[in-house]
Order: structure tokens, then sequence, then C-alpha cells
């Protein structure tokens, strides 16, 4: 790490240009804003107070708070869990060590399973298979006053912190946290649910694991410091697609959808899945920004 640091930072230009430099050399991207960021949180400014301040001087208590900061981020530390919160959509959510941090790819499953399913009072919930930090719960329930939403997560860390943003976004009480193994916890395991469970259910959502174990294929920033159990899906990280499909398929009801993200690659392979699993009307994948295959929406037949 750069140890050009200074003694003090006379002003908040000098303290941004050591910590983009800092930054900057551990390779991370956007590393002035990335700086900024992290300038702004430990003197308690947002970036256009930050940006208007570039003469004034950086208290000592806020300079050490931004050199453990910057120290944390040259060490690949995600940004997210140094700051304590993340975006998605149009709210903003905690997130620590032990919880996934939400990615800009599950804004689109979200969209497109709000274009699917309106609650009724007779339909009103959805499951979400895979917590995290409760964003998919959340947004489905703010976007829909009506909705009661089943979250299940097999971690408890990402269970506290959903519900804990939950609370703080006030839907809380139209969710249920759900410790579990996918959906297991609503008895769709090996046979169907019982009949009201599947009434009441309109649809399935998930964003689950989906890499290969091994980590080939995610970068060391995720390896390093997400939770395992977020990522890693077996040996060609299909094991969640290929005990979740047929579970979800016990307990949806005819016409009621899923809705999978997708891996780098397994749109065909999910598709196999859904096709072998015989219960499943053809399904439909949607790219990304980046014209990745990255959803699918399917109706249960
Ligand atoms: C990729 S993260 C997605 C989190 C969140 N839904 C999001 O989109 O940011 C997958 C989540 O599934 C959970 N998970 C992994 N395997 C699971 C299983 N077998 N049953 C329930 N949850 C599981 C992990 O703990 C993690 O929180």
């Amino acid at each position: 790490m750069n140890d050009q640091e200074p003694a003090d930072f006379s002003r908040v230009a000098d303290a941004l240009r050591w910590g983009e430099e800092v930054l900057a050399e551990e390779s991370i991207n956007g590393a002035r804003l990335q700086a900024t960021l992290l300038l702004g949180d430990a003197m308690g400014l947002n970036r256009a107070q930050l940006l208007a301040s570039l003469r004034e001087p950086v208290a000592a208590g806020a300079a050490e708070k931004f050199r453990t900061s910057i120290a944390s981020r040259a060490s690949h530390v995600p940004l997210q869990y140094i700051r304590g919160h993340a975006p998605f959509l149009d709210f903003e959510v905690a997130v620590r060590p032990g919880v996934f941090i939400p990615r800009p790819e599950t804004e689109m499953v979200v969209e497109e399973a709000l274009a699917l399913w309106q609650p009724t009072a007779e339909v009103s919930w959805a499951v979400d298979v895979g917590t995290g930090s409760g964003i998919i719960s959340i947004a489905l329930a703010r976007a829909r006053p009506a909705a009661r939403i089943c979250t299940i997560d097999r971690s408890p860390a990402p269970l506290v912190t959903a519900r804990q943003n939950a609370a703080s976004l006030d839907v809380a009480d139209r969710i249920a946290f759900i410790r579990g193994d996918l959906l297991s916890p609503l008895g769709a395991d090996h046979h169907q649910p019982p009949a009201n469970v599947r009434q009441s259910v309109g649809m399935v959502i998930s964003n689950p694991p989906y890499a290969p174990e091994n980590g080939r294929e995610v970068d060391p920033e995720v390896s390093d410091h997400e939770p395992r159990e977020a990522w890693a899906a077996g040996p060609e990280g299909m094991d969640a697609y290929a005990r979740l499909i047929p579970q979800a398929a016990n307990l949806l009801l005819p016409g009621r959808p899923l809705i999978l993200e997708l891996g780098y690659g397994q749109s065909e392979l999910v598709a196999d899945l859904l096709a072998s699993d015989g219960r499943w009307d053809e399904p439909r994948i949607l790219p990304d920004f980046n014209e990745i295959p990255r959803i699918v929406t399917v109706l249960r037949k």
C-alpha cells in the first residue's frame, strides 16, 4: 500500500488525492469515486457537500476513520461492507459480512416478477428463496401493498439483517422470515404441500447460489469476502436449481410463475432441468443489460 501518507490531511482535496492513489495502486476500479464516498462517510457529508468542501480541513477523527476505510478497501474488502449499506431499486439496505451484497441484475428479476404477479386476497403470498439482505422480498412488499412474502434462508445472518432492513423500510409485518433449506420448510421437498398452502402461494422467486463451488468463475473479491453459501452451488453451480425446480413444481398450482436469476452460461442447463421435470410450460429467458441471459420466467403447467 502507498506509504506516502501525509502526516495529516490539511485539506479535503489532499485526503481525496491520497485515497484515490492508494486505491488505484491496488487496481480498484473507480478509485476516485470510492475515495470520495469513503471520505464523505468519514466526515458525515454527502458527495455534493464533500465536493463543495475541497479546501476545508479534515478533522483528526475523520482522517483516522478514512485511513482505516481506505486500508480495508485497498485489501479488497467490498465497498458495501465498509460503508455498511447498498442501494437496490429505490431504497437502501444494510449489508454486513455474512450477507450477500445486492447486485443490479437482481433489480431486473424483481421488475420481471412484478410484471407477472399481482397478489389477490386469496393468493397473497410470494415465496423468495435465499433471503440475503432481503432485497427481493422487501421490493415486492413495497411495490405490492396487498402482498405477503415468505422468505427462506438456511443461514441465520441474512435473516437477521433482512428482518432489520424490512423493519426500517416498514414492511416487516408482511414478511415471514424462515430458516430452512430451499422450499423444504413449506413441505415441498418430495411431496405436494397442503392444499391451503398451495392455494395461497402465487409465485416463487429466487436468486439462488449459482457458481461452481471451486470458485473458478468467481471474482476473488466475492470468494474472499462474501459468504460461500451465497454463491457456491456444487461442482457446476447447478445444485440449487436442480433441487429448487422440482420443489417449486410441487408447490405451485398451474399457471403460477417461477422466476429465477441465472448465472453466466446457465440458461440452457436450467431450461433442460425444467424440461426434464416435465411440469412446466416453455420458459422465457431474458437478457441483462450486458445481453447475458439472466432471468428465466416459467409457468407451472
Ligand atoms: C446469491 S444470494 C441472494 C441473496 C438475495 N436474494 C439477493 O438477491 O441479493 C443466495 C442466498 O441463498 C441462501 N442460500 C443458499 N443455499 C440455500 C439453501 N439451500 N436454502 C436456503 N437458502 C440458501 C444464501 O445464504 C444466500 O443468502
